[in-house]
Formats: structure tokens, sequence, C-alpha cells
């Protein structure tokens, strides 16, 4: 029988877009149907490649080669839906590997089901942006995209608790951070598709930021650690300089994760 981490896996080299989140979104139905049957499928143990497989488009350059674009145009309009549509394709990514990669470490079945949502709402994220830039004449793969957006799962690839603090509760939450501002802009230019998709990119990615929460408290309290303070900690050793202002309180709290968490490392980037 297939377990979870084979499939996480399977998810994860396999290279082109489309067909990545349609096995992820298939993955993702079978889990959540054997669980619901109470016959879930066993976790087991499988080794993720150390980068997922990626299509040969689009090219990736690093932040400072990305043509600038403004944001105003619809140039730049474009350029942003095809980015968030990469950042989306990471996410899959993400979650199907932070399923495998940390496999050895026993974990109640409620975790797996929150990843294994996670990836699945990524998957229809990713599919939604790419339906936008088809209907613009575009698709995925036809711009360059950021490279690097794999460094945070490399440098956190041996520690879990860094994997729960930087990706969740640090990358996901700067997306809350965001969003608002990006459904501002593709409002003013009328763009109903994209505000959907955006509407519901935002109202899910709460969910993603509070299962990184959950889990991170989780692991503190079995260690019998200050959640705060080894937050802190790993945030500096992984991923120093990664949290800005201006910050949505609101949505960050609905996601469990309290000013606490973030000012004072605000502060000390400010400095
Ligand atoms: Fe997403
Ligand atoms: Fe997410």
């Amino acid at each position: 029988m297939t377990t979870l981490a084979q499939m996480a896996v399977e998810v994860l080299t396999t290279a082109d877009g489309r067909a990545k989140t349609a096995l992820s979104r298939r993955h993702a139905a079978a889990w959540g149907e054997a669980r619901q049957a109470g016959t879930p499928i066993p976790v087991g143990r499988a080794s993720p490649p150390p980068r997922p497989a990626r299509p040969a488009h689009p090219e990736l350059l690093s932040p400072r080669e990305m043509p600038k674009r403004r944001p105003g145009t619809e140039a730049g309009r474009l350029a942003m839906l095809h980015a968030v549509a990469h950042i989306e394709l990471n996410a899959v990514d993400l979650h199907w590997d932070i399923i495998a990669r940390f496999s050895g470490t026993p974990m109640p079945p409620g975790y797996y089901d929150d990843w294994v949502k996670a990836a699945d709402e990524e998957s229809k994220h990713f599919n939604l942006l790419c339906d936008c830039l088809e209907a613009r004449g575009s698709h995925y793969g036809a711009l360059p995209a950021h490279a690097g957006m794999w460094q945070a799962a490399e440098d956190t690839a041996q520690d879990f608790m860094g994997r729960l603090a930087v990706v969740p509760m640090v990358l996901e939450a700067r997306g809350l951070d965001v969003t608002p501002g990006m459904i501002a802009l593709f409002r003013k230019a009328g763009a109903e598709d994209v505000i959907a998709a955006l509407e519901t990119i935002y109202a899910e990615e709460v969910h993603h930021v509070a299962y990184g929460a959950k889990w991170f408290h989780f692991l503190c309290g079995r260690d019998n650690l200050d959640p705060v303070v080894a937050f802190h900690a790993l945030v500096r050793r992984h991923f120093p300089g990664g949290t800005k202002p201006p910050f949505n309180e609101e949505k960050r709290a609905e996601a469990g994760l309290p000013p606490d968490f973030y000012w004072p490392l605000a502060e000390e980037n400010a400095r």
C-alpha cells in the first residue's frame, strides 16, 4: 500500500505545475476519504528529494535580476499574478515536503490532516492563478520567477521546529500582511476573476499559519520549551531579517500568532 510519505514524494518529484497540483489534489482526496472511512493510510517513511522537481519554465532569476514592472500597469499586474502563482506552486511542495521530511518524528493524525488540507488548498490556489494568467493570454512559465524560493526549506531541512517557525509562521504569515493590498490593486483594475482567487487565498491562508502555530506549540509543549523564546531563537538562526512591518495583526491573531512573536524580531531588525 502506498503510504502518505510516498504520496508526498510523488508530488515533489512531479515537475509540471498542473500535473503536480492534480496529483496533489488526488492524494489529498484519498487521504481524506480513508480517514473518514476509519481506515487511515499509513504515514510511513520516505526521503523527499533535496529540491522538488520543477518545469523547464519559468526561468529562475535572483531577485536582483528580476525585471521591474510598475504595479499600476497591465504588464505589472500580470507579473504580480505570475509571481503569486510561483509562490503557490512552492507552497504545494513545502506542505508535502514537511510531511515526508519529518516523517520520522511521530505526530498525531491531525497533524497530517492539516498539512494535506493545506497542500490541497495551495494546489487549488495555483490552479486559480493559472486560470487568471491563461484568461489573459499568458501562462505559468511565460515570465521569469524568483530563484531561491526553496532556500528556507533547505535551511530547515534538519530542523522540524525551525521549519514550522520559518515557513508557516513567518513566510505564510507575511502573505496575510500583503494580500489585502494586492486585492485592492486588482479591484482598481476591475479584475473580478483575480479578486475572487485572491479572496479565496486570503481566507484559506489564515488556516495554514494557524496549523503552523498549533503544531509549533505542540512540539514546544512536548519538549517543555517556552514557545516565544523558542520561536525567536529559530527565526534568528534560520531567517534573520525576514520579519518586517506592516503586520496584519488582526489576521495574525486569528491564526494564533500574537504580537509578542513577531514585534520583538521586527524591532531587532530595525536597529
Ligand atoms: Fe496559497
Ligand atoms: Fe499557504
